[in-house]
């Protein structure tokens, strides 16, 4: 057999009625009981949710530290399994959800590829999916496509044998999880400053294409008194629907390209990497935007708090000699992925009470 078949796009109704709804109308679509069953778009997750899940981060996280808390952990989930459909690359995400998977006891198959999947034969992305919910009881899954998680949730929740899908980030439109572990990493760098509340948080980068600092503004409604400072070439600006959230809910924001006038003002520095590979004409885009990289002299005019974040992999944006400064969370930050991942998957399978009964 020489090469492979163009895949199978089938048509399904309803579809193309649900994706047009406002987000506000298909979250209960995604719960099963009354509590989140998929997690598709960082809009499903209030603020009672986020401070719970980071307390079962923090729990596994402590947990962890132990043998005997490690095999408490293990004996949590093994009769279930997990199945990692990731067709994008990925290195963090991918680790992570496997590693929380290994912590909590599931065992994981995947799939990193379509070339080896019977999609070279044509078949669907959505049979594809639903081939793996006759085997798995989850699965996370990354995709190049924008709105290819939740179409899959939408298909696998009307057939008989649902499972729970997590989207390890779709296209350049969501990465929900990538934002909870932010919110993660963020509340713990603010821990004996009062949280995140009230903070100033900038993002810089491309903000137009870059699917985690949308995600994570997203969030930022469940916290009282944030304002975001959008820091970006005038080419990867935020792009107008973030804008008109945050307008809707009443969350300053600020538009600029002078980053270091910025850099004292603020309590967390959110950089992020150009996302050249979404381009529709690379030529006209620069590898590298030397005026928005946070260079190890700019450590000097920041704030002796201020947390330096990126959601990685990174390039020229943050010079190595930064990430000896304690202020650098980003190694942390993808630590921090694993067990906030932990905690959801925990959450999912409705299991959290009893890591909280280690502490009771
Ligand atoms: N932050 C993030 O999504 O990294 P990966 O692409 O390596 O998963």
């Amino acid at each position: 057999m020489n090469g492979s078949v163009e895949q199978t796009r089938q048509t399904y109704q309803g579809w193309d009625e649900f994706y047009n709804k406002d987000f506000d109308e298909k979250l209960d679509f995604f719960k099963f009981n009354g509590r989140m069953f998929d997690v598709i778009f960082a809009q499903q997750f209030d603020r009672p949710f986020m401070d719970y899940l980071c307390k079962i981060a923090d729990m596994i996280r402590l947990l962890a530290q132990t043998k005997m808390g490690q095999e408490k952990l293990r004996h949590l989930l093994p009769h279930k399994r997990a199945m990692l459909y990731f067709v994008q690359p990925s290195t963090r995400t991918f680790l992570s959800f496997q590693n929380a998977c290994y912590i909590l006891g599931l065992s994981v198959s995947e799939s990193r590829g379509t070339s080896t999947s019977s999609e070279v034969k044509g078949e669907s992305s959505e049979d594809t999916i639903r081939t793996f919910a006759s085997y798995v009881d989850l699965i996370i899954s990354r995709h190049p496509e924008a709105g290819f998680a939740e179409k899959t949730a939408w298909v696998l929740n009307q057939t008989d044998r649902p499972v729970p899908i997590l989207n390890g980030g779709s296209g350049p439109d969501q990465h929900p999880t990538q934002a909870l572990l932010d919110i993660y990493t963020l509340e713990r760098s603010f821990e004996h400053i009062g949280g995140l509340d009230g903070k100033k948080i900038a993002m810089v980068g491309d903000l137009k294409r870059g699917r985690t600092v949308r995600s994570l503004s997203y969030l930022m409604k469940n916290y009282k008194d944030v304002s975001l400072y959008y820091i970006s070439p005038d080419i990867f600006k935020m792009k107008d629907d973030i804008i008109n959230f945050l307008k809707k809910h009443d969350i300053p924001y600020f538009e600029t390209d002078d980053f270091e006038s910025v850099m004292p003002l603020v309590d967390a520095i959110y950089m992020t990497r150009i996302q050249k590979e979404y381009s529709d004409d690379p030529s006209g885009e620069s590898d590298t935007y030397p005026e928005f990289h946070f260079k190890k002299e700019h450590l000097s005019i920041i704030q002796p708090h201020c947390t330096i974040m990126h959601p990685l992999p990174r390039r020229y944006e943050i010079e190595v000699e930064v990430d000896k400064d304690p202020r650098a969370a980003y190694w942390r930050q993808e630590r921090n992925g694993m067990w906030i991942r932990a905690a959801l998957i925990a959450y999912i399978f409705r299991v959290e009470s009893e890591i909280f009964a280690e502490f009771s």
